[in-house]
C-alpha cells in the first residue's frame, strides 16, 4: 500500500527540558524509528487541535527518540507546553531537504544562531561533530536576549567544548553575572571576535528572520559568497510536501526544495526576511 503522507506516527513524551521562560525541549519516543538527516523538519500534531512544523534538535544519528525544542508563540506551541510525560503526540517526516554536508567536508564551518534558531543547528552540530575530522573547525557564534534565554546550557557548558571548536555567545543585554559578549550576534561576527578562512567556509545561519537578515548583511561584508550562505527559512506551513503552496519563496516551496537555501538561490525574490 502507498505511504500516506499525511498519516503521522504517535510519539510519546519521554521526557522535558525546560530551557528558558519559553522554550522547553521535549524527547519523543515515536513509535517505530523516524530516521532524519540535518536540515530536515518535522510535522508535529496535537490529535485533534493542530499541527505545526519543527526541527529536530537531537542528533540524527540517534532514531529511537527524537528531541524537539519548541518556543511557545501561538495556539499550537501552546499546547504542546502544556504536554506532560507519557502523553501522545503525532509526528510526520522527516520532510524538506538535509544540509548537504558533503559540500561541507574540508572546511570551516561557521554556525550562527539566534535565540530558539540553536534547535536546528543542534542537530547539525552533533552531525559534524559525529565526523570531526572531516572539517577544519567548527565556529559556533550565539546571540540571544538575555542570559537566563541561552539555550541548551548543559551542551554549552561541556559537549559543545570539543578541540576545533570555537564557541562564543553573546546576550543583548547582559546581568550582573555575565562575563561574556553584549551585543547582538553581529557584533561577535567582527574581524576581532571572528577569525575564519573565509575562502575555504560556508555559514550556516538560523534564527529569526530580522537576525538572519542582519547576519546574511554582516557575512556578506566579511567577504562571504552568497552559495557559502546557508539559510533556514522557516515559512509558514501546512502540507509540508510542496501541495498547498502555503510557503512559496519564488519558485520554491520553503517545505519541500528547502528549508535551508542558499543565500543566492533566494535573494531576489521579495519579501524573504518577512
Ligand atoms: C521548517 C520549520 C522548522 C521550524 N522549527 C522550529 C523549531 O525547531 N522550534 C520552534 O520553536 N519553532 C520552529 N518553527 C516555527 C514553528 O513552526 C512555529 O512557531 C509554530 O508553527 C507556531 O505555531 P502556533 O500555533 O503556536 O502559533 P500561531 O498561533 O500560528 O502563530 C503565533 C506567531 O508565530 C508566528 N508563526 C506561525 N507559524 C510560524 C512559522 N512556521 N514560522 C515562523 N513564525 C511563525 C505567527 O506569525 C505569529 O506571530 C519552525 C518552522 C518551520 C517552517
Ligand atoms: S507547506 Fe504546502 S507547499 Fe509547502
Amino acid at each position: 500500500m502507498k505511504h500516506n503522507p499525511y498519516a503521522a506516527l504517535p510519539a510519546t513524551v519521554e521526557n522535558i527540558i525546560v530551557e528558558t521562560s519559553n522554550i522547553t525541549t521535549f524527547t519523543f519516543r515515536p513509535e517505530e524509528p523516524i530516521p532524519f538527516k540535518a536540515g530536515q523538519f518535522v510535522e508535529l500534531s496535537i490529535p485533534g487541535f493542530g499541527e505545526a512544523p519543527f526541527t529536530p534538535s537531537s542528533s540524527p544519528a540517534v532514531n529511537d527518540v527524537m528531541d524537539i525544542t519548541i518556543m511557545r508563540v501561538g495556539a499550537v506551541t501552546e499546547r504542546i507546553h502544556a504536554l506532560s510525560k507519557g502523553d501522545t503526540v503525532g509526528i510526520r517526516g522527516p520532510l524538506g531537504q538535509p544540509y548537504p554536508l558533503d559540500k561541507f567536508k574540508g572546511k570551516e564551518i561557521l554556525i550562527v544562531g539566534g535565540g530558539v534558531g540553536l534547535a536546528p543547528l543542534r542537530a547539525l552540530f552533533f552531525a559534524l561533530a559525529e565526523e570531526m575530522d572531516h572539517y577544519k573547525k567548527i565556529i559556533l557564534r550565539y546571540g540571544a536576549r538575555s542570559p537566563g534565554d541561552i539555550v541548551y546550557r548543559n551542551d554549552v557548558a561541556t559537549a559543545w567544548g570539543k578541540p576545533k571548536v570555537d564557541l562564543m555567545l553573546s546576550v543583548d543585554k547582559g546581568d550582573e553575572g555575565w562575563k561574556g559578549n553584549i551585543g547582538v550576534v553581529t557584533t561577535i561576527l567582527e574581524k576581532n571576535k571572528l577569525s575564519i578562512n573565509i575562502q575555504n567556509s560556508v555559514a550556516v545561519v538560523c534564527g529569526p528572520p530580522i537576525m538572519m537578515k542582519f547576519a546574511t548583511i554582516k557575512l556578506l561584508e566579511r567577504g562571504y559568497a552568497p552559495e557559502n550562505i546557508y539559510l533556514s527559512m522557516e515559512k509558514n506551513m501546512s502540507c509540508g510536501i510542496g501541495k498547498c503552496g502555503h510557503c512559496r519563496i519564488g519558485p520554491y516551496y520553503a517545505c519541500k526544495d528547502g528549508p535551508v537555501f542558499t543565500y543566492d538561490r533566494i535573494k531576489d525574490e521579495p519579501r524573504i526576511w518577512d
